[in-house]
């Protein structure tokens, strides 16, 4: 059995599994400085014998061909991404990060650790099965513009298409042992909004003599709302939040202007354009009728991620198959953003969500937080897992 098989080589390769993943989470880069990252990766595809060229900077892209001919030579193509974020982290765990202000605190030390692994299970295989496995270990995902869409400029993706590309996410909500899988629509495109808001600043005693940005910016906050609550279809989920705003008058000083910063959600891309548009012309609308100007600025983030449903129905099968269908689920929409999601514009995706949780392991903490870490008994799963659905998807 192909499974048995798999679930024995990654117990053989677990140890050095986690100590890849110690190694990169002592050590984290920033988005689009993983230099020494990726020089870990290229020695590491070394020694077990995997080739692989430089991409995107700091990027790799590893080959395992299989030896079975097989007449369609078909192409999976396995995802991880390798940047980490300015976080410091704390705890005193012996692995934790070197670097202050720099953490792996979204796990991706954990994806592109249980990608070497997967690389070792198949590369070991190779003479076994037929078809073509590329890895890509991907810079800058938590960065504009993503290194995905640079590494699909360079071309990744051009050649014979795919029949996957396959990409896996950390997930402390789940405990360990579980995957999830979404099917169709699973991750929001993300959007930066940039609002200026030109008034004229005076003393705090006059305001007849003034143009107040601070109220009208309280006034386009609270509009903009309504195109959340009045404007979005119900049934598609839209989120807009307005994090920074930025007015630096004084107690009794009104300020010239007012900077404010927010995030725009969505799952539609047309809506996305319309929702853009319609911001704009509020924001504007609301300065000009009270004697300000407003600059409104978006900055396209990473379109919404979509999981293709064939292939989507089987990477479900065969995690089920792979930890039990008991303990596979459908983690429902997740708001947040990935740049894999253009891949999986460009080729058939899917993205699925790897358990890590561990309450008395102390591994529930939420991504992107000072306290996060995995149970990296998920390690074990993860490799296996990933090198069964390249194979099967191969038509071994
Ligand atoms: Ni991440």
């Amino acid at each position: 059995m192909l499974i048995d098989t798999l679930k024995i080589a990654a117990e053989r390769i677990r140890d050095q599994v986690v100590r890849d993943r110690r190694h990169l989470h002592a050590r984290p880069e920033l988005s689009f400085h993983e230099y020494g990252t990726a020089e870990f990766i290229k020695s590491r595809l070394d020694e077990i014998g995997v080739e692989w060229k430089a991409a995107a900077e700091t990027g790799v892209i590893g080959l395992i061909r299989g030896g079975l001919d097989s007449a369609d030579d078909p192409l999976v193509v396995l995802r991880a991404d390798i940047d980490a974020l300015p976080i410091t982290e704390t705890g005193n765990k012996p692995y934790a990060s070197q670097r202050a202000g720099v953490m792996h605190a979204c796990g991706h030390d954990a994806h592109t650790a249980s990608l070497l692994g997967t690389a070792a299970i198949l590369q070991s295989m190779r003479g076994a099965f037929h078809g073509t496995v590329k890895l890509i270990f991907q810079p800058g995902e938590e960065v504009l513009p993503g290194g995905a869409s640079l590494m699909l400029k360079e071309g990744v993706l051009e050649g014979p298409s795919p029949a996957a590309v396959v990409g896996q996410h950390v997930m402390p909500g789940l405990p360990c042992g579980v995957i999830g899988v979404r099917s169709g629509k699973f991750m929001a495109s993300m959007d930066e909004l940039r609002v200026t808001v030109y008034g004229k600043g005076g003393h705090g005693a006059q305001p007849h003599l003034n143009i107040d940005p601070v109220t009208i910016s309280a006034q386009i906050i609270v509009a903009l709302q309504q195109l959340v609550s009045r404007m979005a279809n119900p049934t598609l989920p839209t989120v807009l939040s307005f994090g920074k705003v930025v007015a630096n008058g004084a107690v009794n000083v009104i300020p010239d202007q007012v900077y404010m910063e927010g995030t725009f959600r969505t799952l539609d891309e047309s809506w996305r354009d319309e929702a853009h548009a319609r911001m704009k012309k509020a924001a504007e609308g609301i300065a000009s009728a009270l004697g300000a100007s407003c600059e409104f600025q978006v900055v396209r983030g990473y379109p919404f991620l979509m999981n293709e449903e064939g292939l989507a129905a089987v990477v479900r099968q065969l995690a089920a198959e792979y930890v039990g269908a008991e303990n596979v689920v459908d983690p429902g929409i997740w708001m947040a953003a990935e740049d894999f999601a253009y891949y999986s514009q460009a080729a058939a995706g899917c993205f699925y969500l790897l358990g890590t949780g561990n309450e008395g392991k102390g591994t529930c903490h939420s991504l992107h937080t000072a306290q996060f870490d995995i149970d990296e008994d998920a390690l074990l799963i993860s490799t296996g897992l990933m090198a069964y659905i390249a194979l099967k998807r191969l038509g071994n």
